[in-house]
């Protein structure tokens, strides 16, 4: 059985379930490559992502994911909520049946990521300049549930926790870090959702604020002038143009390798050539 096998078991009776397009399966591909007798831990931690995301579409107002109508989009607000309880649900009750400190590191992980999100909506209300309160935030909704993959499968194989989730953590905030800088340079029809979203809806992410402190005086206040709107093709145009050439887009992305060569450091002794493939391929990623 693979964690494919187990999300079918458990949620196929569901009928909604089957309008939830199939991901990049990161989590799952990460237990399999640190801990190949863990599947249902893999299963556990995609349940989780995909529930954290059934509840974001609802809090981002998102109608696409993974290149179809979002769950609430398709079905309304309820549903994608109650879905996304039955998936936390469901893996909660399978972590029970875990080693103490590998459900708590999980639970642990959930509880940060709810406060991650819940830390996100209330950086949207205004423009948001404190990389260190971005970063917070993203290890929180994003970083802490990879580190917690990580190291709860290195943990169940007898290995050292510790240099696997801090291999976690750091592509975790890569791939954040990616995901914002798709919002911008990436495609609508490979990422398989909107792009040009997150500064509409109060989110100062990092190439904003990046671009905000390189920008002259006047133009900052143009950009001032631009968040929390629906921009036309010409504005958008104009924040593309001045990240590329004030070197943002760039410099996102050398942060974003920093952080995976951390990463890879930490696990260099371990010969798992897979996951510097997969730390590499969250930078040159284009979906
Ligand atoms: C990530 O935040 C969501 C979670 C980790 C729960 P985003 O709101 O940026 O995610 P997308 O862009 O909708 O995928
Ligand atoms: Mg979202
Ligand atoms: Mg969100
Ligand atoms: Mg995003």
């Amino acid at each position: 059985m693979d964690y494919q096998d187990y999300l079918n078991r458990w949620f196929g009776e569901f009928e909604e379930y089957h309008h939830i397009g199939k991901g990049k399966g990161v989590r799952a591909k990460l237990v399999e490559i640190i801990n190949p007798d863990q599947p249902k831990l893999g299963a556990i931690v995609e349940s989780i992502h995909t529930a954290s995301l059934l509840h974001d579409d609802v809090i981002d107002r998102a109608e696409t994911r993974r290149g179809l109508p979002s769950i609430n989009a398709k079905f309304g607000d309820f549903t994608a909520i109650m879905l996304g309880d039955i998936f936390y649900s469901r893996a909660f009750m399978e972590l029970v049946a875990y080693p103490q400190e590998v459900a708590e590191k999980v639970a642990n992980a959930v509880y940060l990521l709810s406060q991650g999100e819940l830390e996100d909506v209330k950086l949207s209300k205004n423009l948001n300049l404190d990389r260190k309160a971005y970063f917070s935030m993203i290890y929180k909704k994003t970083a802490s549930l990879i580190e917690a993959t990580c190291w709860s499968s290195a943990h169940l194989r007898g290995w050292e926790g510790e240099p696997f989730g801090l291999y976690g953590k750091n592509i975790g905030l890569a791939f954040q870090l990616i995901d914002d800088l798709l919002d911008i340079v990436g495609d609508p029809k490979v990422v398989g959702k909107p792009v040009m979203e997150d500064f509409a809806e109060g989110k100062t992410t990092l190439p904003y604020i990046l671009l905000f402190e390189r920008l002259p005086q006047p133009q900052r206040e143009y950009l001032k002038s631009l968040y929390r709107k629906k921009l036309t093709p010409e504005e958008q145009n104009w924040i593309k143009g001045e990240m590329v050439e004030r070197g943002v887009i760039d410099e996102v992305k050398k942060i974003a390798q920093r952080l995976v060569e951390e990463g890879k450091r930490a696990i260099a002794p371990y010969n798992l050539p897979q996951l510097f493939h997969i730390a590499d391929r969250i930078i040159t990623r284009e979906k």
